[in-house]
């Protein structure tokens, strides 16, 4: 579920300020969510400016804000690189572990930030924490939520199939899933629960992000600071 609070001045200056990296010629990862938005739209600009980029886009609302600002979208499955991903996050961790998936496109996401040559994350303060410690979105087969949720409660896990706010019934995904938000309270070994989550047969994909982030730009009120990572391929 979406993190509350975070100013968007703090959101715009991140996301500009992760916009400003991409150069001609890219192929761009097109984040999901609010701060991802900035990114996007900034991009848009430097279009209408003579960039020449195409993206590759992370859900429905990032495809359409792109076609809407001016981006060229292409398929994944159309490109043979990734040169830059930038996408949001719900928490980051002091080692750049991340939640994601409030938006319910982590899927997507980790494919395509995983296949960027280099993905970077745009916060604002609120999404920092020292360690996880926020309900971790899983995407789940439809058939197989009963069966899920039981082997998330086996891993100590309160699971909850996410509701729709418009809608009744359950949010579904892009890819005609659902979501279920498990809370494990805090995580003492993000890695361990990544490959626990991984391994649950009907699981989609879960929205721990561990060792995938490059670098995590981090917006405030007056500037921009930047978190670095060693990549782990
Ligand atoms: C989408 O499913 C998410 O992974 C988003 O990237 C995440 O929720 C961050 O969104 P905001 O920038 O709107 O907080």
């Amino acid at each position: 579920m979406k993190t509350p609070g975070g100013s968007d001045a703090a959101k715009r200056r991140a996301g500009e300020h992760a916009a400003a990296l991409v150069t001609d010629g890219d192929t761009v990862g097109l984040g999901t969510g609010s701060t991802a938005a900035h990114a996007i739209r900034a991009l848009g600009r430097a279009v209408d400016d003579g960039l020449d980029v195409q993206g590759v886009a992370t859900s429905y609302a990032s495809r359409d804000l792109a076609r809407e600002v001016g981006i060229p979208v292409v398929a994944l499955d159309a490109v043979d690189r990734i040169d830059i991903a930038i996408d949001g996050a719900d928490q980051v961790s002091d080692d750049l572990a991340l939640i994601k998936g409030g938006g319910a496109a982590h899927a997507r996401e980790k494919v395509i930030d995983t296949a960027a040559e280099r993905f970077v994350v745009v916060v604002d303060p609120s999404k920092e924490s020292a360690a996880l410690d926020r309900s971790v979105p899983v995407e789940v087969l439809p058939d197989a939520r009963s069966t899920v949720i039981r082997a998330l409660r086996a891993l100590d896990g309160e699971p909850t199939v996410r509701a729709a706010e418009r809608k009744d019934g359950p949010v579904v995904t892009d890819n005609g899933n659902l979501v279920v938000d498990c809370a494990f309270g805090p995580i003492t070994d993000p890695a361990a629960l990544a490959t626990d989550l991984s391994a649950i047969p009907g699981v989609v994909e879960h929205g721990l992000f561990v060792g995938l982030a490059d670098e995590v730009h981090v917006g405030h009120e007056d500037g921009v600071t930047v978190r670095t990572a060693e990549r782990h391929d």
